[in-house]
């Protein structure tokens, strides 16, 4: 029998229970009449056309951004979080854990707030992103920093997880898989297919799973015909599964994506052959330079990590020495790029120009403007 509870969260509207990927796709999820949801309305991200980027491939091919920056905490990690938090919650676990490179630090934070447990955070220490770092604390998370990287954070959880007093949010739990997988589900529904291809930046490798775990369950209940060739991008300083060994000491300036041992590296293994994508790398420069670029172009700031799909595409574009390439692009085709976090949460990523003041009147800021 569903408790008073229960049945409360249960003739809850949609609207009540947040808006969010658990009231709009409750039926692709492991949710109960009984998971108290837990959302913040996360989802529902502008999948923003990119002309500029389209008009660089030509043959009609049509180039979308999936703007996950603007997900409740300024990530996709929102989307994977409202359902482990909630099904934690069920379980009536006492509080959540989780190791992070910032942004499920600053998500489970959030979520745990809103559910009213507390929560634990295990961050490489000296390694976050300070706007990452400032919502975990705002929020109210027990933080703790380690010294060592992402990979040693996520091997104590790992052991500290076996209790069952204690709620692994990482995307190790399926909880976190299942609910990023909507994200397919939202591009499907918008374009009415699913794309031809479908490029991402690659940490821990979660993320790349879901999507292709959601394509897939799309597909086989016939809401698309057709699933996309995965393409992920790792940072080269940070490149496991493109070098197909453990990085001991993995260093770029994506600091969400410097992972040297990735959790879902079989599952992305398995995601990129099943779909006959590819998985590459992208430099620093290229990163920062693809950051830049979609900032001044397509007016969508995203965090260094996230810019690793824009570089992405670059590369395919330019072919050379890429593990894919748009050479020969079928006409028409659809390509989908995700870029995961808002640039905001990362502003020492960048130097700003130095901008010396001159005196407050029209003249001398009519000559400093220089139109
Ligand atoms: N982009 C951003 C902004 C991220 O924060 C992450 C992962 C990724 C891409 C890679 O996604 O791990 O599913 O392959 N961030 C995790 C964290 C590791 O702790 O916030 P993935």
């Amino acid at each position: 029998m569903p408790t008073e509870n229960a049945r409360a969260f249960f003739e809850m509207s949609n609207l009540e229970q947040g808006g969010g990927v658990i009231a709009r796709y409750r039926e692709f999820l492991l949710v109960s009449d009984s998971t108290p949801v837990v959302s913040l309305g996360e989802g529902n991200t502008p999948l923003v056309y990119a002309a500029k980027l389209s008009a660089r491939i030509g043959r009609g091919c049509e180039v979308f951004v999936k703007n996950e920056g603007v997900n409740p905490t300024g990530s996709f990690k929102d989307r994977g979080m409202t359902v482990a938090v909630s099904r934690a919650l069920e379980r009536k676990v006492c509080a959540l854990i989780c190791a992070s490179t910032g942004n499920t630090s600053a998500s489970a934070a959030a979520y745990a707030a809103r559910a009213g447990v507390p929560c634990a955070v295990i961050l490489p220490a000296g390694k976050i992103a300070s706007g990452k770092l400032l919502q975990a604390f705002v929020h109210g998370a027990r933080i703790i920093a380690v010294e060592g990287n992402f990979d040693d954070a996520l091997r104590i959880v790992r052991e500290l997880g076996a209790r069952d007093d204690l709620a692994i949010v990482n995307s190790i739990n399926p909880d976190r898989i299942a609910g990023q997988k909507t994200a397919a589900f939202e591009i499907v529904d918008l374009l009415g297919d699913a794309p031809d291809f479908h490029l991402l930046p690659v940490g821990n490798a979660g993320n790349i799973s879901a999507y292709w775990a959601g394509y897939n369950e799309y597909c086989a209940r016939q809401k698309s015909t057709k699933l996309p060739a995965m393409i992920g991008f790792q940072a080269a300083g940070a490149a496991p599964i493109f070098y197909n060994r453990v990085v001991e000491n993995p260093e770029t300036i994506a600091s969400a994506i410097r992972i040297g041992n990735p959790a879902s590296w079989k599952q992305a293994r398995a995601a990129i052959e099943e779909s006959r994508g590819a998985i590459d790398i992208v430099s620093d420069e290229e990163i920062l330079a693809a950051q830049n670029w979609l900032a001044r172009n397509e007016g969508i700031f995203v965090e260094p990590a996230s810019a690793a799909s824009i570089a992405g595409f670059f590369k395919c574009w330019n072919a050379k020495g890429a593990a894919h390439s748009f050479e020969k692009i079928p006409e028409g085709s659809r390509i989908v790029c995700t870029v995961t976090g808002h640039g905001l949460k990362d502003p020492d990523a960048r130097k700003i120009d130095n901008i010396p003041p001159v005196p407050a009147n029209i003249d001398n800021v009519l000559h400093a403007i220089g139109f």
